[in-house]
């Protein structure tokens, strides 16, 4: 099963990706936590591409297509895969494409996670992330077991360095152009299904399971 989750910063992508990929025994693979890994280690591409995350800008598409391809080709993504964060401007779509097509292959479902630019910005204040597994929390609606630790692997959780307001503003506005003509992209390839992102996390788990079984 190869699934896309499609949706702006702090909609709940990861959110849902996670429960997801656990329910199918696939693999979740967001682009944001796989740069952050690479900031974190300090390699030559989370160097890179920290300096467009932290203003709030897409990393560019060779980069991105470069750390993609590479865990795409790993063996855990022969059965399927959620992406999570990619593609993210239509070119990395037509990339995704391009590579599907030639093993034969393609994507089934793109999943679209609609919340509205307000409930985003008082979403991503109270989010608390873990960085060694990239579960995310939040101080209201989704508290960890023991205050400021990850319930999954025991790790601090942090507020991510690009969820300072200013930077989610331009997040959204990079989201709105940028990224969300892939919603007509995958519509016109019939593989677009809509939910709204704005009840409780169960319900939208719920009504994600409903379209793919
Ligand atoms: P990335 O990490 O992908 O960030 P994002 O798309 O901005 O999305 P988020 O991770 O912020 O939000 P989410 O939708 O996963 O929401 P979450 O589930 O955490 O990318 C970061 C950066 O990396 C980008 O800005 C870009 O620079 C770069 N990048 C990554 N991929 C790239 C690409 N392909 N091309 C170019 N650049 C790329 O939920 C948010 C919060 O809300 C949490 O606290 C959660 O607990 C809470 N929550 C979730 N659902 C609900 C609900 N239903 N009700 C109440 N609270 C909820
Ligand atoms: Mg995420």
């Amino acid at each position: 099963m190869k699934i896309v989750m499609l949706g702006a910063p702090g909609a709940g992508k990861g959110t849902q990706a996670k429960k997801i990929a656990s329910n199918f025994g696939i693999p979740h693979i967001s682009t944001g936590d796989l740069f952050r890994v690479n900031i974190k280690n300090e390699t030559a591409l989370g160097k890179k591409a920290k300096v467009y995350i932290d203003q709030g800008f897409l990393v560019p598409d060779d980069l991105v297509l470069e750390l993609i391809e590479e865990r795409l080709g790993m063996a855990d993504c022969k059965e399927g895969y959620v992406l999570d964060g990619f593609p993210r401007t239509i070119p990395q779509a037509k990339a995704l494409d391009h590579t599907l097509n030639n093993k034969n292959d393609k994507l089934e479902y793109t999943i679209e996670v609609d919340v509205p630019d307000e409930v985003i910005i008082d979403r991503m204040a109270g989010r608390r992330a873990c960085l060694s597994c990239g579960r995310t929390y939040h101080l209201e609606t989704l508290r960890p077991k023991a205050e400021g630790i990850c319930d999954f692997c025991g790790s601090f959780l942090i507020l991510r360095d690009d969820d300072k307001p200013e930077t989610v503003m331009k997040r959204l506005e990079v989201y709105h152009k940028q990224t969300q003509p892939l919603i007509d992209y995958y519509r016109e390839r019939g593989i677009l299904h809509t939910v709204d992102g704005t009840g409780e996390i169960e319900m939208i788990y719920q009504e994600i399971i409903n379209i793919l079984v």
